[in-house]
C-alpha cells in the first residue's frame, strides 16, 4: 500500500492537531444547541470518529450515503442517496461532516437535500478544501487545511475503494491511475 504513494501531504500529526482545533471551535460555537453531526459514508466516517471525540458537549451523530457517477476520481454531479439518516433533523442544529469538498456538487444535492427538513440550522465541516476544482459555491464554516489539485488518499478517502485506512493523507503515484487506466 506505502509503495502506491507518491508523497505525505498531511501527516497522522498534523490531523490530530488540526482535529483537536476544530472539536474545540465546534464545541464553542454549538454550546446549548442540540447538535447533530452528520457524516457522508464512507469517507467521512474517519473524520467523524476523531472530531467527535474531541466536542466537548452533547451531540447525536448520524449518517448518510451517497453514490456520485463517474469515475473514481472525477465527480459528475448526479448524485443518487443510497443511504438515508435514521432520525429526524427538524429544529436540530446540523453539522455536515465531509473528508473533502472538491467540485462541490455533492454537497450541493446534499445540503438541498437536508435543508427541505427545516433544521434549526445547517453548516459544513470539511477536513480538506480542493477549492481550485470548485464549480459550485459551498459555505464551509469549518475548515481543516487548503490543498491542491491532487487527488489524495487516506484518513477516510480512497481510490477504487483502497488506501482508507492509511492514518495520513498522501499524493497516490500517477501510475496507480495508469493501471487502471484512467
Ligand atoms: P465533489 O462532488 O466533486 O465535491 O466530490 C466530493 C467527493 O469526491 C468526496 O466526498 C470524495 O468522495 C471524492 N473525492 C474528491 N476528491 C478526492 C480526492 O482527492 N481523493 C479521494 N476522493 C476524492
Ligand atoms: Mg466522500
Amino acid at each position: 500500500m506505502l509503495e502506491d504513494i507518491e508523497e505525505i501531504l498531511i501527516t497522522e500529526k498534523e490531523i490530530k492537531k488540526k482535529v483537536k482545533e476544530l472539536g474545540k471551535k465546534i464545541s464553542k460555537k454549538y454550546a446549548g444547541k442540540e447538535l447533530v453531526l452528520v457524516s457522508i459514508l464512507r469517507g467521512g466516517a474517519f473524520f467523524l470518529a476523531d472530531l467527535a471525540r474531541n466536542i466537548t458537549i452533547p451531540v447525536s451523530i448520524d449518517f448518510i450515503a451517497v453514490s456520485s457517477y463517474g469515475t473514481s476520481t472525477k465527480s459528475t454531479g448526479v448524485v443518487k442517496l443510497i443511504k438515508d439518516l435514521e432520525e429526524s433533523i427538524e429544529n436540530k442544529d446540523i453539522l455536515v461532516i465531509e473528508d473533502i469538498i472538491d467540485t462541490g456538487l455533492t454537497l450541493r444535492y446534499l445540503l438541498k437535500n437536508l435543508q427541505a427538513r427545516n433544521p434549526a440550522s445547517l453548516n459544513v465541516c470539511a477536513l480538506l478544501d480542493k477549492s481550485v476544482r470548485r464549480i459550485v459555491e459551498i459555505p464551509i464554516l469549518f475548515k481543516g487545511f487548503d490543498i491542491p489539485d491532487v487527488f489524495v488518499v487516506g484518513y477516510g478517502l480512497d481510490y477504487d475503494q483502497k488506501y482508507r485506512n492509511l492514518p495520513f493523507i498522501g499524493v497516490l503515484k500517477p501510475e496507480v491511475f495508469l493501471r487502471k487506466g484512467e
